[in-house]
């Protein structure tokens, strides 16, 4: 097969002949031969045999048909590698033993040291440079997404210990924000050394701050990861994750090729909010898929026209596929977008 650089032209703004499509979390719980595996073995356990964790990469690029692919990893991963012992809870997500709460907490944490500690995701990702025939996005966990996880010690809906580290003690929240930074600069480089053809950085719950407390206790971090990143050819996605459509006009000056929106924003209006510097990547619900395939297409549909309206828009969803997704579903959408913006591009 010959290698497929549509995803990488659509994040660079040139013209493509189809949309490029991938999904987040297309690697998971709602493909019966992804439970098989995780009958046997935890994320944490694939993740740390190399083999393994490039063969559950492939798998959605092989049964979806999708133009890229995503590392399996998760975004917890790196921070192992600067003191912090968590483990992902069946059902609950990252639970975190010993949650950052104090100034001592935030001095202990060490550098990161990828070729010590994270050998076995830079061996996976050289093992899918060579045998993928569509581009490999890695990615990172943003600093504020983390640094919730490690100040909750779990998964939250109102981020209250994190907000009132960033309330309360600004200084000490700049520099968990400051060390979670060069933490994601290392590992997204290694990353890139290694054979990732594009980077994300995922800040899934950034939407939860007000667009003015974005700005100052986050934009900063973000601003710096890009600019350091800027020398590296690769195409650089920054997805600020569920309800970040306010925060969208605050992006404007970022070093990243492409914004990922949710479907809060319609595509046209998102691009309009980050200017004209971008590419977009997203934006259908992901609970869309639970309806009939003929509403799922007329929703794809509007998405497609709007994204096909100027080079520079990356098919996916607005937030990552969840465990009830239908496989059959996703390949049916998959070929959808692709048979369809065919037939909008080429008129
Ligand atoms: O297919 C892919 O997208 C690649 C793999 C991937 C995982 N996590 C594997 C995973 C990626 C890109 C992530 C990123 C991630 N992890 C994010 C950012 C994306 C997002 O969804 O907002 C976040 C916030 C995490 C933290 C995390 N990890 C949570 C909240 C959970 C539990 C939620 C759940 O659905 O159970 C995890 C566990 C996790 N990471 C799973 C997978 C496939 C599900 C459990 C499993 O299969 O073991």
């Amino acid at each position: 097969m010959p290698y497929n650089d549509t995803f990488l032209r659509a994040a660079r703004k040139q013209p493509v002949e189809t949309l490029p499509v991938w999904y987040m979390r297309q690697a998971g719980r709602y493909d019966p031969d992804y439970r098989k595996i995780k009958e046997t073995h935890s994320l944490l356990e694939i993740c740390l045999k190399p083999e393994l964790a490039a063969e559950v990469t492939m798998m959605p690029v092989k049964k979806l048909g999708v133009d890229a692919a995503i590392l399996y990893s998760d975004i917890m991963n790196p921070v192992a590698s600067i003191g912090v012992d968590f483990d992902i809870v069946k059902n609950v997500g990252p639970v975190i033993a010993n949650p950052i709460r104090t100034a001592a907490d935030i001095e202990k944490l060490r550098p990161i040291d990828v070729d010590k500690d994270l050998s076995h995701i830079m061996e996976t990702i050289r093992i899918l440079d060579r045998e993928l025939d569509v581009p490999l996005i890695t990615f990172a966990g943003a600093p504020f997404t983390i640094a919730s996880y490690l100040i909750e010690g779990r998964p939250s809906k109102s981020y209250i210990r994190t907000k009132e580290m960033m309330y309360a003690e600004p200084q000490l929240w700049h520099s968990l924000m400051n060390k979670l930074g060069d933490m994601v600069i290392t590992y997204l480089k290694a990353q890139m050394a290694n054979g990732a053809k594009a980077i994300q950085l995922f800040d899934s719950w950034v939407g939860a701050l007000s667009p003015d407390d974005f700005k100052q206790f986050v934009y900063p971090v973000i601003q710096r990861i890009f600019a350091e990143l800027s020398d590296l050819p690769q195409p650089k996605i920054y997805f600020p994750g569920v309800a970040s459509g306010e925060l969208l006009p605050y992006l404007r000056e970022l070093q990243a090729d492409v914004i990922g929106l949710d479907w809060r924003v319609p595509i046209a209006e998102g691009r309009r909010r980050v200017g004209p510097g971008f590419a977009v990547q997203g934006n259908m619900d992901p609970y869309l898929l639970t309806a009939p395939m003929p509403v799922i297409q007329a929703k794809a549909k509007q998405i497609i026209d709007e994204g096909c309206r100027e080079p520079g828009y990356i098919f996916n969803l607005g937030h990552g596929l969840f465990p009830e997704a239908s496989l059959d579903k996703l390949k049916e959408l998959t070929a959808f977008v692709h048979e369809y913006s065919r037939e909008v591009l080429s008129a």
